[in-house]
């Protein structure tokens, strides 16, 4: 099963596609996190992606389409039972290439699904956000704190980091590119019959069993 979630910055695709990840036994595929993992180990495609990422605009469809490309082709894509498309596509271009690449790959699309979110809740949440460097938990500044200040609740480390483009200004700017280019493409799989809307601002537990009903049943 192959699913898209779309939605704006902070509705929750991560947060939801890592727990479909591990109770539905699918591969988490975020062009988000694949890019930054770029820009870490200085990769030219890291270095190209570099400055759209800081400023909160897109990174070019070129460079971004090859990144997936090149992922549904190594194994544990090949082995998992289907791909979560996290952040992906995010333009016209996108799309229409994931359709070829599907095709390419003889894979199918099951479902796309959009978790909504009021906007103004979206800048406090994605800007009060951090997370353990170790093993990646979550937290936020006001609405989730370590249960002992500074040290993980889940590994125990005491290392913490933010996103770079965490901040409110590029918030504002990755909302506005969601608006101009992502937004769109609503229209464009309500086509397909294979769409569906969630409410992103239902407490996780809840958007997890929304998603779920929304999946096609498995053979
Ligand atoms: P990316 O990493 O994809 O960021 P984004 O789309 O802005 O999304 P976020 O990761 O900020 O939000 P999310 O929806 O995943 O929310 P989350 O679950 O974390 O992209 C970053 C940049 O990379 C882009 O700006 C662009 O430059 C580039 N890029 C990436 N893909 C690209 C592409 N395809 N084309 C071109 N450029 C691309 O949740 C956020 C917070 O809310 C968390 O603290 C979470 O705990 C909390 N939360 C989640 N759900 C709930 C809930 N239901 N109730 C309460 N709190 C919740």
């Amino acid at each position: 099963m192959n699913i898209i979630l779309l939605g704006p910055p902070g509705a929750g695709k991560g947060t939801q596609a890592r727990i479909l990840e591990e109770r539905e036994g699918l591969i988490q595929l975020s062009t988000g996190d694949m890019l930054r993992a770029a820009v870490e180990a200085g990769t030219e495609v890291g270095q190209r992606a570099k400055k759209a990422m800081d400023s909160g605009g897109l990174v070019s469809d070129e460079i971004v389409i090859g990144v997936v490309d090149e992922r549904l082709d190594r194994q544990d894509v090949k082995d998992a039972s289907g791909v979560i498309f996290d952040g992906f596509p995010r333009t016209a271009g996108q799309a229409e290439a994931l359709d070829e690449l599907l095709e390419k790959k003889d894979m199918r699309l099951d479902a796309v699904v959009v978790i909504e979110a009021e906007e103004e809740k979206l800048v406090d949440r994605v800007s009060g956000r951090f997370t353990c460097a170790k093993c990646g938990e979550g937290y936020h500044d006001r609405h989730k704190q370590p249960k002992t200040e500074g040290v993980c609740d889940v590994c125990g480390s005491t290392e913490f980091k933010r996103r770079e483009d965490d901040n409110p200004e590029t918030v504002r700017e990755r909302l506005t590119a969601y608006h101009k280019d992502t937004a769109p493409l609503i229209d464009y799989y309500e086509g397909t019959g294979k769409l569906h809307k969630v409410d992103g601002m239902a407490p996780i537990e809840e958007v997890t069993e929304n998603i779920r009903q929304a999946l096609p049943e498995r053979a």
